[in-house]
């Protein structure tokens, strides 16, 4: 079957001392082929546990993960991540850090050349593949992640925080930029943010996650992100049903903080 399946996820940490701390409980959904998700959530909830038992860097203590029939079970080529930041390679080109998984697999000079040329001017950097990556701007540079990972062709793309780094105008351009490659490419998206308007704005799904234990409280199917391939995002983002849920959203989120606060 294709697409992602997630069922009776739970991870549990164990501190040095003994404590247990219940990360993720009994987590399930899928998402079919070529779906955009977003998932928000206070600080605790489990979203960069969810994330990296996607890409397969932990394994859940419970549960099955299923990507296109087949468990998985560590990191692999068929998944992408992108970071906040920092995450480029610092001591090559734009070009060598896009062309670096291609030419891992082998692919010859010739190919790879091709492919960095074509994912540069998806991204808008077409004349800046020969600089250095400090060279760049904070938005140039997650585009350049965003093309060193499409290059690698991943079935799945996982995001933490992409664009958490990048002023508020960057962001907005850059929000747009994820919504063209997801047509473009048909990519199975899912992005992780702390932005309630980006979450919105992104996600044709959109998980609210709650924590202790760090579980999915409410899903949502959103018009927004289908919308803002052809329309204004500005006047998306300002229209009354737009503003309805995501004032919802805020409020769900600030009672939850609210909580975790008494806790202390
Ligand atoms: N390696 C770890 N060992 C122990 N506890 C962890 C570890 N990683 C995360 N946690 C705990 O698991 C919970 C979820 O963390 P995390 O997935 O980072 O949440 P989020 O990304 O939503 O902030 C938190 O209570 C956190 O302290
Ligand atoms: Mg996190």
């Amino acid at each position: 079957m294709q697409g992602l399946n997630i069922s009776g996820v739970s991870m549990v940490y164990e501190l040095p001392n003994g404590v247990k701390v219940e990360a993720l409980s009994d987590v399930n959904f899928s998402l079919e082929p070529g779906a955009v998700l977003s998932v928000l959530g206070p600080s605790g909830c489990g979203k960069t546990t969810l994330l990296n038992i996607l890409a397969g860097f932990l394994a859940p203590t419970q549960g099955e993960v299923i990507l296109n029939g087949h468990p998985i079970e560590g990191p692999d080529a068929e998944r992408g991540m992108v970071f906040q930041q920092g995450a480029l390679f610092e001591w090559l080109t734009v070009s060598e850090n896009v062309g670096f998984g291609p030419a891992m697999k082998g692919m010859s000079k010739k190919e790879v050349k091709e492919k960095v040329e074509s994912w540069l001017v998806t991204v808008g950097l077409q004349d800046f593949g020969d600089k250095a990556v400090y060279e760049l701007s904070g938005g140039m540079q997650q585009r350049v992640a965003l093309a060193r990972c499409l290059a690698n062709d991943p079935d799945l793309i996982l995001m933490d925080e992409p664009l958490g780094a990048l002023d508020a105008l960057t962001r907005e351009k850059m929000q747009s930029l994820i919504l063209k490659l997801w047509k473009e490419t048909g990519k199975t998206i899912i992005v992780i943010t702390h932005s309630v308007e980006e979450a919105l704005f992104l996600g044709q799904k959109l998980f609210v996650m709650a924590p202790r234990p760090g579980r999915i409280e409410k899903r949502y199917n959103l018009p927004f992100a289908e919308r803002g391939l052809v329309e204004d995002p500005r006047s998306i983002k300002t229209e009354p049903e737009f503003i309805e849920v995501r004032e919802e959203v805020l409020s769900m989120i600030w009672g939850m903080e609210e909580q975790i606060m008494g806790q202390l």
